[in-house]
């Protein structure tokens, strides 16, 4: 039998990073099984999807906890009782701190809808519109202790149009972000991401069309 990597998400809205995972984990090509999904939010449809499949679904209130720190020991607890190996935040709106990520080293992923190191933290697509900028896209890296400045290991990029709003715009990266996310998250389960510094190196690189920057930029010009 083939071992799947367990991976843990952490969603706090409508998960559809976590469905773009969960569809290619069932599709076969994508060897990992969501083993749990933990939200900090009662009201996250991704809890729905998780509970759609079968997948264990929680929903930790920071309320009950005394600080951040107390939040992510729970966190910890949570994710290796589920025997997590990989845990991927997948639209978590939280801080999250060195509790959880000394849990997991180089084990912590992450999803920004921005072309990192531009429009870290939040509402980065409006700050890309405010910003002008005539590319813009999504970086999948891993997490250390800043905001969005963890290795990059994946980025896809998308054009800005001159009528995009924050919600065309979102919605054109949020695309990439569905075939990005999967395929990061692929090369971490075959063990072909190494961690030097601030670069990721991937290796055998040729068989990962994606982690080539800028996938998909001249097919959306096209259209
Ligand atoms: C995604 O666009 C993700 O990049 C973003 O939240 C959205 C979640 O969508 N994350 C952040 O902004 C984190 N800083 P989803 O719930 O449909 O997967």
């Amino acid at each position: 039998m083939v071992t799947k990597l367990k991976v843990g998400v952490l969603a706090s809205g409508d998960g559809s990073n976590l469905q773009a995972i969960i569809d290619r984990s069932l599709s076969g090509d994508l060897l990992v099984e969501v083993v749990c999904v933990i939200t900090n939010r009662s009201a996250a449809f991704a809890l729905e999807r998780a509970k759609k499949h079968g997948i264990t679904a929680h929903y930790l209130d920071y309320r009950d906890f005394s600080g951040r720190e107390a939040y992510d020991v729970a966190l910890v607890a949570l994710l290796r009782s589920h025997g997590v190996e990989l845990v991927v935040l997948a639209g978590f709106m939280r801080i999250i701190t060195r509790v959880l990520l000394n849990a997991f080293p180089l084990a912590v992923m992450n999803v920004h809808p921005a072309l990192l190191p531009s429009f870290p933290g939040l509402d980065a697509q409006r700050q890309a519109l405010d910003h002008g900028v005539k590319v813009a896209g999504c970086t999948v890296h891993f997490v250390d202790e800043g905001t969005d400045t963890g290795p990059i290991i994946i980025q896809a990029a998308v054009p800005v149009l001159s009528d995009d709003t924050v919600e065309t715009l979102s919605g054109r990266i949020l695309i990439q972000e569905h075939q990005a996310y999967p395929e990061a998250i692929r090369l971490f389960a075959q063990g072909r991401l190494k961690v030097e510094g601030r670069r990721v190196l991937i290796s055998d690189e040729h068989h990962s069309p994606l982690a080539h920057a800028s996938i998909s930029l001249s097919k959306e010009l096209k259209r």
